[in-house]
């Protein structure tokens, strides 16, 4: 029997493509080229399944051009690179790669707060540059971050994790906002408390952004919103680029209307804001909160299972949406 092709859209683990292959006939990438939209749309012909990464985007035109096509998986907890919509419409299965990548992105938005509120970049940046010189009294003095009180904007399986540590590891006093309230028991075990997005932004020394990226949620923080936090606090987005009003924050971190951010993610990367590079009080990293080896290759086995699983069985582990008709 032939087997149905499929198409790797970016470099991935070799162990991931060899699973893979054992199912499917592979058109892979491992050149890692970025492909634009027209390319990826002819490298899907004659594809039924692709793995992509947050980086492609899955649209009526690409569909259009498609018809044989039967599922998306996404190397990515985030899956604002696909149009659910469409792809529903089209029949065609979107899944994801939740879980997998909780606890080692919580571990980075504790890591990213760190070094962020403690001027971790800023002062090595300094002592690179050969102007360490004596030690001061007041050198790189930042924020306390054990006993603080932390914000949390979005409070899913990663926004939880972070809250754990910081309530449970560091002492913090947490509180939260999302859309929807989380159950007591949730909310005692990561001993948060709920309040609405206005108290938390004035009251947090630390504000946190783990909120999935949509229509709703572009520029959750603007000029408004940071006009209402503390000069003292600091903002971390290990969410999505385009939750934050870069051009704003880049003001307000030069007019230190805030003391400093911490940033994972840009809006339009990997291009940056230029103003980002020109303020010292920002910690920048190029989007690598689930950049462990073991964690990216859960997350590729997890892409590839889905795959494998709806392919040849019609269940797929993580769907995120229903389709009929495969
Ligand atoms: C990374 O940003 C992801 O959504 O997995």
């Amino acid at each position: 029997m032939t087997k149905k092709s499929i198409l790797v859209a970016r470099a991935i683990f070799p162990e991931v493509l060899e699973m893979l292959s054992q199912h499917f006939q592979v058109e892979s990438n491992q050149s890692d080229e970025v492909w634009s939209a027209d390319v990826l749309k002819q490298k899907m012909q004659g594809k039924v399944g692709a793995l992509t990464t947050g980086s492609e985007r899955i649209d009526a035109a690409l569909l259009q051009a498609n018809p044989q096509l039967k599922i998306v998986a996404n190397m990515a907890v985030g899956y604002n690179n696909f149009d659910i919509a469409a792809m529903t419409s089209a029949g065609v299965l979107a899944t994801n790669a939740p879980d997998v990548l909780t606890e080692t992105t919580a571990d980075f938005g504790f890591a990213l707060l760190m070094a962020t509120a403690r001027r971790i970049t800023e002062s090595e940046h300094y002592l690179r540059k050969g102007l360490w010189t004596k030690w001061s009294y007041d050198m790189f003095t930042g924020a306390e971050v054990h006993g603080s009180m932390l914000g949390i904007i979005g409070m899913g399986r990663i926004g939880q994790g972070i809250a754990k540590r910081a309530a449970h590891g560091f002492g913090m006093r947490v509180i939260y906002h999302n859309r929807s309230r989380l159950s007591a028991d949730l909310e005692s075990a990561c001993k948060a408390t709920y309040v609405a997005k206005e108290e938390l932004l004035r009251t947090a020394d630390h504000v946190m952004l783990v909120v999935p990226y949509s229509a709703e949620s572009h520029h959750t923080i603007g000029a408004k919103e940071l006009s209402c936090m503390k000069p003292t606090a600091t903002l971390v987005n290990i969410a999505r680029g385009g939750i934050v009003d870069d051009a704003a924050l880049a003001l307000a971190l030069k007019n230190k209307q805030i003391a400093a951010a911490g940033l994972d993610v840009f809006e339009g990367e990997p291009a940056l804001n230029p103003a980002l590079l020109t303020v010292p009080n920002v910690v920048l990293t190029p989007h690598i909160a689930s950049a462990t080896i073991q964690t990216r290759m859960a997350m590729a086995k997890l892409a590839a299972d889905n795959l494998i699983e709806f392919l040849t069985k019609g269940k797929a582990l993580t769907p995120l949406n229903q389709v009929t008709g495969n």
